[in-house]
């Protein structure tokens, strides 16, 4: 049995693997074809934060092929105020065959796959967001066809994202720089995972968004205040003036230049509406990707006969 909690515990062909067959189960679904891979499989999702897209993605993913889903929200108080983590585990274990958690510590979802006996999916901690970097990859493959190569500029605060982005381009083979004040990098201890798996290597770090950007096919911005930082919010709107991802930016990088958010976004901060809405966006098809990456993950892990 396997987890999908952070994509360094899958190697290049895994995650290769996994982008095979979520653009195979998005042809077949687009052909109205919709086999039933996980028939009667129950999905279990407890979420700490809100959610449009993660939510929805896993639930749609589930019903379509022949599953179900039950979502428990715990948006009123900590996760564990009624029951211990590993006492919730082992009885959702009971019930359903897996489980997706979005949570504040990333020490949550780890505690649950340490006492669940059925896969943990990880749907987004303070720390990471794999499922959203699978769907990124799948939207950029869709967009360049060969990765290799290719340069992603994430442009903002070194948060969950970016994290999980900076480790599926180094898993494909991509550049990743990360254009971000000072202050807002990433922590030593995603650093030191970030060397351990590549060869001792850095992400680059660069605090001129211009410079940044201009080698990238691939801008990709995030809010500047993630969930569960709104008391910063003031200070880094400061933080992150200048970075704001828009129409000067975007010229700055190659005519063929992409835009990637993993939404939601907000218009007139990270990014202006010209850009969100504009030519070069791919918005959309990437928040559609999470279905069909997310199909992938889940019929991978519960052994669904493709
Ligand atoms: N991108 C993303 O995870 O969206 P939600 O927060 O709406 O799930
Ligand atoms: N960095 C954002 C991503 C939301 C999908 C957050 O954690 O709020």
């Amino acid at each position: 049995m396997r987890h999908f909690i952070h994509l360094v515990d899958f190697t290049t062909s895994e995650l290769a693997n996994l982008l095979d067959l979520a653009a195979k189960l998005k042809a077949d679904l687009l052909r109205g074809l919709r086999p039933a891979l996980l028939p009667g499989k129950v999905l279990g999702l407890i979420f700490e934060k809100p959610s449009l897209r993660t939510r929805v993605s896993f639930e749609a993913a589930m019903a379509q092929v022949g599953g179900s889903s039950i979502f428990l929200s715990s948006t009123d108080g900590p996760i564990d105020a009624r029951e211990s983590i590993p006492d919730q585990a082992r009885t959702l274990s009971q019930f359903v065959d897996a489980l997706v958690l979005r949570t504040f510590a990333h020490k949550t979802i780890e505690e649950f796959a340490e006492f669940a006996s059925v896969p943990v999916i990880n749907g987004l901690s303070d720390y990471n967001h794999p499922c959203q970097a699978l769907a990124d990859v799948l939207t950029i493959q869709e967009a360049f066809g060969d990765l290799h190569g290719r340069t992603v500029t994430f442009v903002g605060d070194g948060n969950n994202v970016a994290r999980s982005l900076a480790i599926a381009c180094g898993r494909f083979g991509m550049n990743f720089i990360l254009a971000a004040p000072k202050d807002y990098g990433f922590p030593d201890q995603f650093l030191a995972t970030f060397r351990e798996n590549f060869d001792g290597k850095t992400p680059v770090h660069i605090t001129n968004p211009a410079e940044a950007v201009s080698s990238a096919d691939v801008i990709y911005t995030d809010v500047w205040t993630s969930m569960g930082q709104e008391a910063e919010s003031k200070a880094r709107t400061e933080a992150f003036q200048g970075f704001q991802v828009d129409e000067t930016l975007m010229a700055k990088a190659a005519p063929h230049a992409k835009f990637l958010h993993c939404l939601p976004a907000h218009r007139g901060e990270e990014v202006s509406a010209g850009v969100a809405d504009g030519p070069q966006s791919l918005i959309f098809a990437q928040a559609g990707n999470r279905m069909h990456a997310q199909k992938a993950i889940l019929v991978s892990l519960l052994g669904g006969k493709i």
